[in-house]
């Protein structure tokens, strides 16, 4: 994080030199105890995406809306890129009710232009800061106000649209993997849909923490990505019923396997906890395929007395300080190349809808972009 050049006064809403009102933009001088004084040119008005109602792809429209100026403790960003998430269906499809309507995408990352009042002692950011973040939603749009408490700094060298891509799948990774089952030297993983954004992560960590890798995907094209990614043995689960998988996988780990992250959900579950050895660990992370539905706890003694847990990244960066753990440690192996990440498509925020009925027809690998 650099130290800021800023004092946190900003000049929005004045008139100033070179303010523009014809050309619909406003040039900000930002308080400065720097000679080298920057001037920004920010638009009065941006677009945003916007969810009107629940329902599928086909609600999403774009509108023009006013960029707002930074409140206490926040900081204007000029948007490069937002991450597409699973999430963000489940907010426009009401699985997650919301109040409507609302900006959807929670990650981005971009450019500060401007600085409020009351940043935080843990969070100082300056006019020109390089910052990503992966839980505001509200991020679907060219110019965000965000806390500054949810940024963490880009590290130099690391490309923005490689920051936004990267942050809420790596950190989620890095959570699934570190602490909610933490992978030990030679534990066997099953990883579904491995190479998505999450799966090839999670391939990618899980080996380099001394694992060895089960992974599934529909197609032999994602199959031969999960193996460039580590995976020892894949398994397409397309041509299998949930029992028939259940056995391929046993048969190609040679048992039961020690953890299943599993983030497809409703069509893997059977098969994830069928895949466990006695004491193993379903780490459901998602429902790619659909919600697990309520099922009978009796399962789990059966099983081999087996554990689920279905956590969230949320619960998982409960402080800033393990949120930059988990952040700096991601962006700072991707910086340094031990990390690679694919981005698998990169669409104009006005075809947005384009992205997501990508991302849900199974028709992508690795990480969807908007750019405002
Ligand atoms: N709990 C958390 O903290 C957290 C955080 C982030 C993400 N997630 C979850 O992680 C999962 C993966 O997210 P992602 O963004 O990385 O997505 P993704 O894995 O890149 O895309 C989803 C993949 O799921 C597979 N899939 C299987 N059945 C499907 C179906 N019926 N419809 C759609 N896809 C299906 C597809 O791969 P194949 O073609 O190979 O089957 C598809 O490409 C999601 O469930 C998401 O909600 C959870």
């Amino acid at each position: 994080m650099t130290t800021p050049h800023t004092t946190g006064e900003l000049c929005l809403g004045r008139t100033l030199p070179g303010e523009n009102p014809a050309s619909g933009s406003r040039s900000v001088h930002p308080t400065t105890k720097d000679t080298r004084l920057t001037l920004m040119s920010i638009p009065t008005h941006a677009p945003a995406l916007t969810v009107p109602r629940h329902g599928g792809s086909d609600v999403l429209e774009v509108r023009e809306e006013p960029v707002p100026q930074p409140g206490p403790g926040q900081v204007l960003v000029k948007v490069a890129a937002v991450g597409v998430n699973f999430i963000d269906v489940y907010q426009r499809e009401g699985v997650y009710p919301m109040k409507l309507p609302f900006v959807p995408c929670s990650e981005g990352a971009g450019e500060v232009v401007a600085v409020g009042p009351d940043l935080p002692e843990d969070a100082t950011f300056a006019v020109g800061d390089r910052v990503a973040w992966a839980s505001f939603r509200g991020s679907g749009r060219a110019y965000v106000a965000v806390p500054a408490t949810v940024l963490v700094p880009v590290p130099d060298g690391l490309d923005l649209d490689v920051a936004a891509a990267s942050l809420l799948q790596g950190m989620t990774a890095h959570y699934l993997v570190h602490s909610t089952r933490p992978i030990e030297k030679e534990d066997v993983a099953l990883v579904h849909a491995a190479a998505g954004g999450v799966g090839q992560l999670l391939v990618q960590m899980i080996t380099v923490m001394g694992g060895s890798v089960v992974a599934t995907a529909g197609s032999p094209e994602k199959l031969e990505i999960a193996r460039s990614r580590g995976a020892a043995q894949t398994i397409n689960y397309r041509d299998h019923t949930p029992e028939s998988l259940a056995a391929a996988v046993r048969e190609a780990a040679g048992r039961g396997v020690d953890v299943v992250y599993d983030g497809v959900g409703k069509d893997t579950f059977d098969a994830s906890l069928a895949s466990l050895r006695p004491r193993g660990m379903v780490v459901l992370f998602g429902g790619s395929s659909g919600q697990v539905p309520p099922f009978d706890l009796q399962r789990l003694n059966s099983a081999g007395s087996v554990y689920v847990t279905r956590p969230s990244l949320g619960h998982y960066v409960a402080t800033r300080e393990e949120m930059l753990w988990r952040a700096e440690s991601v962006l700072g192996d991707l910086a340094a190349g031990r990390l690679e990440l694919e981005v698998g498509g990169t669409y104009p925020l006005a075809d947005a809808a384009r992205a997501y009925d990508d991302l849900e027809g199974r028709r992508t690998t690795g990480k969807l972009l908007l750019v405002p």
